[in-house]
């Protein structure tokens, strides 16, 4: 039974986040511009699959305009994560994970609700919250000429590390995800984007975060660098007591590393308890074990559309 001196990591209340607001575009509410007739847009380009796609746009040559479309990308979203809990989102593409992991690093302001992270609110005092977290998110930014060395350097100095001691500190956090020492030298763009995620990781815990948020952490990743990662996050959580909410399509991942799941599909939560909990929700009728994958479908009718596909890249 949870109680209000519980000791919170994060707290999610009531929280709603809208995309492409509906109404005219800004030029046909000027007035000189009010007749003009602009191009159509043939519409073929923007598939909404990047995440970015949505913003209000004029005609998508079917004949409506895709500006009247909102899109709620977290619509009325509430959940608790306590302190050192490895939490896992898991949801399909577009199902609102990474809108909710932006706005609770304070990249996002949120339309309705608040959100605290240990006890702070995130939209009110961002620069408190700012130092205790850290985000790893799946196209993550390097300079990629750079080797992994240099980059996490970098980073270390922006997180005001100098000296020997950090260069030290970057080797050996680069070694234990499981760098071969050569690759630590190397310019990044030569490194396949599973040892990129790595060093994603790598560069987030140099700030030693409280909470960590990582955004689909092993997504393209081949089987044993996923292995590695999801290591290191069990290893954070229990050696360190880092708080980690990650967001994954890979159920098995959620099932093996997170003590709780929340399913999150078109920006709302369907269901959340421990993986157990969820699993005992639902029988298989054949009689197999079921799985959350099972669990998945369902709750949301939907198969969990994954990205393995870039798994061997
Ligand atoms: N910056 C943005 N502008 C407009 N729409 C966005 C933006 N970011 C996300 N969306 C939309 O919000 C929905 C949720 O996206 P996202 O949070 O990226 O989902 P997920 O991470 O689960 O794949 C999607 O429909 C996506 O197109
Ligand atoms: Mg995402």
């Amino acid at each position: 039974m949870r109680n209000v001196f519980m000791d919170y990591a994060i707290r999610v209340m009531d929280v709603s986040k809208k995309f492409g607001k509906p109404g005219e575009p800004f030029w046909k509410r000027l007035p000189l511009l009010k007749h003009v007739q602009m191009p159509e847009n043939n519409g073929n380009g923007h598939g909404n699959g990047n995440g970015h796609a949505a913003a209000p746009q004029e005609g998508n040559g079917n004949g409506k305009a895709s500006h009247d479309k909102e899109i709620v990308a977290v619509d009325h979203v509430s959940f608790d994560v306590e302190k050192g809990e490895i939490f896992g989102v898991l949801g399909p593409n577009g199902g609102g994970k990474s809108t909710l992991i932006r706005l609770m690093s304070t990249l996002l302001l949120p339309d309705s609700g608040q959100i605290t992270v240990f006890d702070i609110d995130v939209v009110r005092k961002p620069m408190a919250v700012q130092p205790l977290i850290n985000r790893v998110s799946v196209e993550a930014s390097f300079f990629k000429k750079l080797s992994p060395l240099e980059n996490l350097l970098y980073g270390a100095r922006l997180y005001g590390m100098a000296g020997k001691e950090t260069r030290k500190q970057v080797v050996e956090i680069l070694t234990r995800l499981g760098l071969e020492k050569r690759s630590i030298y190397n310019p990044m763009e030569e490194m396949s984007r599973g040892m990129q995620q790595k060093v994603a990781i790598a560069r987030a815990l140099l700030s030693h975060p409280r909470l960590l948020l990582l955004d689909e952490p092993t997504t393209g990743l081949d089987p044993r660098s996923k292995r590695e990662v999801q290591a290191v996050v069990r290893e954070l959580c229990q050696e360190h007591g880092t708080t980690i909410l990650l967001t994954t399509h890979d159920m098995v991942e959620a099932e093996n590393l997170c003590g709780r799941v929340a399913i999150m599909d078109a920006g709302k939560i369907v269901a959340m308890d421990t993986p157990q909990g969820l699993k005992k929700r639902v029988h298989n009728e054949n009689g197999s074990e079921t799985t959350l994958e099972d669990v998945f479908l369902a709750l949301t009718g939907k198969q969990l559309a994954n990205k393995e596909e870039e798994a061997n890249e």
